[in-house]
């Protein structure tokens, strides 16, 4: 079996990356291609990546699976120094960037667990307890999709709040 070529400890050819990240060689090359990572060249034109990679790249994995959409991991990272590692303060500073996004999306994870076996306002009016929680699809008035998952709440169109509402709007 062949030696891997010696490398400075701090930098990665593609493979050890993928091997450490457990992304796959191709989706490396795609977050390289979109700019969340940036690959040196070596003397025989292979990339060669900083050991600081594999933060950037476990940071972009444990994003998509908290369901931050790709442009907002994009604009997290790009916050971080360029020509060096970051620090913790500069870790830091992105985990409270995100933290907002990071707690509405638990919010919403919260309202889907606690509303997905009822009435989530999709309009449907299919169940039998739409017709406690939604009669006369009245959470359309709110807008399109399923309104209670969205954060509208069935009380928010009771006839007062509705008039209420309603009066309030422009
Ligand atoms: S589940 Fe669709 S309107 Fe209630």
């Amino acid at each position: 079996m062949a030696t891997p070529a010696l490398l400075t400890p701090n930098l990665l050819t593609i493979g050890q990356l993928a091997a450490r990240t457990g992304l796959s060689v191709s989706a490396i090359r795609f977050h390289e291609s979109r700019g969340l990572v940036r690959a040196l060249r070596s003397a025989g034109n292979q990339r060669r990546f900083a050991r600081a990679d594999i933060r950037r790249l476990s940071f972009v994995l444990i994003a998509q699976r908290l369901g931050l959409t790709l442009t907002e991991i994009e604009r997290a990272l790009a916050t971080l120094p360029e020509g060096r590692a970051p620090t913790r303060r500069d870790w830091l500073a992105i985990s409270q960037r995100i933290r907002a996004t990071l707690e509405e999306r638990i919010r919403t994870l919260e309202r889907t667990r606690d509303l997905l076996d009822g009435c989530i306002g999709c309009g449907c009016l299919s169940l039998g307890s739409c017709a406690l929680y939604n009669p006369g699809d009245r959470a359309a008035r709110a807008g399109a999709g399923p309104r209670f998952l969205l954060g509208d709440r069935p009380a928010d169109f009771d006839a007062p709040t509705a008039r209420r509402k309603r009066r309030s709007q422009p």
